[in-house]
């Protein structure tokens, strides 16, 4: 049978590096600081450069979180204690509520997670050395420049924290509440520091008008409820999270668990 064909400009299963990617970091950049005046002056530029120089002419599939270190370096930043908020398969009622209190701080609100949000790219080794076509999808190849960069601010953020981490959770999701290879699981609890964070509070928040799979007493709560513990962290856990409620209630407040007098 014929060998692989030797093909230079290989086809991945993800879009391509976006279009303009260089104008939205900077101009992102810019508007990060000009939001949130005390994280001081950051070289935008030089944080475009050091993406670059992090991905640039090298196998999209061979990107280490090792590589994106400069970058994590140069756009470090301190997380006020008691303020993080992890999540995991919450994405959109997480931000939602992080955009209506001032209260938390999601990796997406964070500089890096700020200005690389919902962006793609991924190098090429021919020219131009990036990849406007196709770039690797999430679970296509292990080291890939996604998955690498998101593992690597993901831990830095980790490590950034300090005093009481809340996660909001899905008790509405089919299966485990947390995937055993999610971020959170994978990257977020074993980079924190029992010596900085005083308690690790999950919210398992049901959909408005979803079923309630999953709530605290649940296996797989407990189950997670072992593994926090294991990397001695303390644990602590709330159904329904009130402020959290209250908000999907501003959305659907004719809703039977909207009609609470207590
Ligand atoms: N396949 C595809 N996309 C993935 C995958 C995967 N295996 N893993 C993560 N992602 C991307 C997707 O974009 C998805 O919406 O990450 C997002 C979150 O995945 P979840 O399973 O919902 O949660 P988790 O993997 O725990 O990531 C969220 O990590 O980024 C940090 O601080 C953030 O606490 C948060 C957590």
């Amino acid at each position: 049978a014929p060998g692989p064909q030797k093909n230079p400009s290989k086809k991945y299963n993800g879009a391509g590096t976006t279009t303009n990617l260089r104008n939205i970091v900077i101009g992102r950049c810019y508007h990060y600081m000009s939001l949130h005046p005390g994280i001081g002056d950051k070289n935008c530029s030089g944080i475009w450069q050091e993406l670059v120089d992090a991905v640039q002419r090298k196998d999209p599939c061979k990107i280490t979180e090792e590589d994106y270190k400069h970058l994590a370096l140069v756009a470090a930043q301190t997380i006020p204690c008691n303020k993080t908020l992890l999540w995991s398969r919450t994405n959109e009622l997480v931000h939602r509520y992080t955009k209506a209190t001032e209260n938390f701080i999601t990796l997406e609100d964070t500089f890096l997670g700020f200005v690389f949000n919902g962006l793609m790219w991924c190098g090429k080794k021919i020219r131009p050395g990036m990849n406007f076509k196709f770039c690797p999808a999430w679970n296509e190849c292990e080291h890939n420049s996604i998955s690498s960069f998101w593992k690597m601010t993901s831990a830095a953020f980790a490590q950034a924290s300090c005093g009481l981490v809340n996660v909001m959770l899905n008790g509405s999701a089919d299966g485990d509440i947390a995937r055993k290879k999610s971020i959170l699981r994978t990257v977020e609890i074993p980079n924190m520091d029992p010596k900085t964070i005083s308690e690790v509070r999950v919210w398992v928040i049901d959909d408005i008008q979803g079923e309630d799979k999953n709530s605290c007493n649940s296996k797989s709560l407990l189950e997670l409820q072992h593994y926090i513990q294991e990397h001695k962290l303390k644990y602590s856990c709330i159904d329904n999270y009130r402020p959290v409620q209250a908000l999907q209630c501003s959305e659907s407040p004719d809703h039977a668990a909207c009609n609470r007098c207590d």
